[in-house]
């Protein structure tokens, strides 16, 4: 399994073989097998420097001749997550509900391990009081978007800090932000968000290295495949490099699938380098660090329905094609209605785990325009628990950490309210239905 999958879930094996030995024993073996079994070939198996061999896309489309593949990228070094601390006594003490009033105790932020954080070997005995320590019980990841600019914001730094052991930057890793003209590099966003997460023992996932939006205009105005693949390999190569061994997941190609599941996005990588494009990216990543978690990262594909099944036969045929890939991120940007429901995102985990693949609910928020807090809490509380209950579900980020800086204030009415936690960092219901969630209640 992915060293940095692996460490993770050290504790939840053990866990997982005592509660699964009634259940689905035959299930989980196979998962095991497959998670095993496809890291062999990924780590340290796929050439480097990236050839333009892109093309063999799964579509079948032809592609141009590769260049030679560089040194394979040795096994990946265990990142060490320091999660399985709060380990032993988890399953004693998850039994009382926490109900929408507990206020997670601020003044916690400077020394985040005390109460709450199992990252730090403190055994937590008493109930989980914050997201972090009830998501440590079961080896998940909670996270957020963070942007850099609120960093500076008391209020949003301790409750980030609490409550969380998982950043995503909203948009400072993004290429616009992080090479705005060719060849020149900005990665002071992206480096204040990995400074203030090593700060407060939490990990990051990068976000994102190609991307059909947020493209600097040098890049959208390309018009040469050449000029495009080259600019695509040294992007991906100087931010990861950077990056490597900060980080401990890449949203590598995000949103490339089109939304009506037949087909590739209309975007200039589609247009101008064909399906290859993708895999050549995920080549150049594992390249330029080979021991980070690979993941394609899109939405309207976490449950059933054409474009999910899409881009499950297009991470089928990557991995068929020795193509490094670790985790699917299913973005789960979405209502109070159960849609996509749980059970059908719940199967989608299950069969993408069932490929060897990991899989991150990377961008969770549910809007409320018309809607109230409880049923909020309740869709939350039921795509959470997928993941708690999910074999190889890393973690849950959430869009955003509060109400008042969300993506989708002012789109789709004025105030969505479609987080955790609200304009004044008060917890929601939802911040118990995602308690709830984790303690299996
Ligand atoms: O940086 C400029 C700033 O200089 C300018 O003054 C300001 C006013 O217009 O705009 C700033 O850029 C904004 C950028 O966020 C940084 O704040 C862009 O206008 C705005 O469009 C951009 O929105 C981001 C959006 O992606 C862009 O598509 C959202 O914050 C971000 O939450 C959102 O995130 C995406 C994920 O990356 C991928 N999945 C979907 C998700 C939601 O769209």
């Amino acid at each position: 399994m992915h060293p940095v999958a692996h460490s993770l879930f050290k504790g939840r094996h053990a866990r997982l073989r005592r509660v699964r030995a009634a259940g689905t024993l035959a299930g989980f073996v196979i998962l095991s097998a497959a998670a095993c079994r496809r890291d062999g070939a990924t780590v340290g198996g796929t050439g480097g420097a990236p050839g333009f061999a892109g093309g063999s896309g799964f579509d079948g489309s032809p592609g141009g001749s590769g260049g030679a593949g560089g040194a394979g990228g040795a096994g990946g070094a265990d990142v060490e997550m320091g999660i399985d601390a709060g380990d032993a006594g988890a399953d004693a003490d998850a039994g009382s509900k926490v109900d929408a009033n507990t206020q997670p105790d601020a003044g916690s932020k400077v020394d985040a391990g005390s109460t709450t954080d199992a990252g730090n070997g403190l055994v937590d005995a008493g109930p989980p009081t914050t997201l972090r320590a009830a998501a440590a019980r079961t080896h998940r990841l909670i996270g957020a978007a963070l942007g850099a600019a609120h960093l500076s914001e008391a209020a949003y730094a301790a409750t980030a800090a609490t409550e969380l052991d998982f950043a995503t930057p909203e948009n400072e890793m993004k290429w616009e932000t992080t090479e705005p003209a060719q060849g020149s590099f900005d990665f002071s966003g992206g480096d204040a968000i990995v400074a203030f997460a090593q700060a407060n023992d939490m990990k990051v996932k990068g976000h994102t290295l190609v991307w059909h939006s947020q493209l600097p205009d040098w890049v959208s105005n390309l018009t040469n495949a050449t000029d495009l693949h080259d600019a695509m390999i040294n992007h991906i190569t100087q931010e990861v490099s950077h990056y490597r061994g900060q980080v401990i997941a890449w949203d590598v190609v995000n949103e490339a699938v089109a939304d009506s599941g037949v087909g590739l996005r209309d975007d200039i990588f589609s247009e101008l380098l064909g399906a290859g494009y993708i895999d050549d990216a995920f080549k150049a990543a594992r390249a330029a660090d080979p021991a980070v978690l690979l993941v394609y990262n899109d939405y309207g594909a976490e449950g059933s329905g054409a474009k999910s099944d899409y881009v499950y036969n297009m991470v089928k045929g990557m991995l068929s094609r020795g193509v490094p890939i670790n985790a699917v991120g299913l973005q789960m940007h979405t209502g109070p209605a159960d849609s996509p429901s749980a059970t059908a995102v719940a199967a989608n985990m299950q069969r993408l785990a069932l490929l060897g693949l990991n899989v991150f609910v990377s961008e969770m928020d549910v809007q409320i325009c018309t809607s109230d807090l409880n049923a909020q809490s309740a869709r939350f509380h039921d795509i959470v628990a997928d993941c708690a209950q999910a074999p190889l579900c890393l973690g849950v980020t959430v869009w955003g950490l509060t109400d008042k800086y969300s993506w989708l204030n002012g789109m789709t009415c004025a105030t969505p309210q479609p987080l955790l936690f609200d304009d004044n960092y008060l917890p929601k219901p939802a911040h118990a239905g995602v308690m709830n969630a984790f303690l299996g209640l």
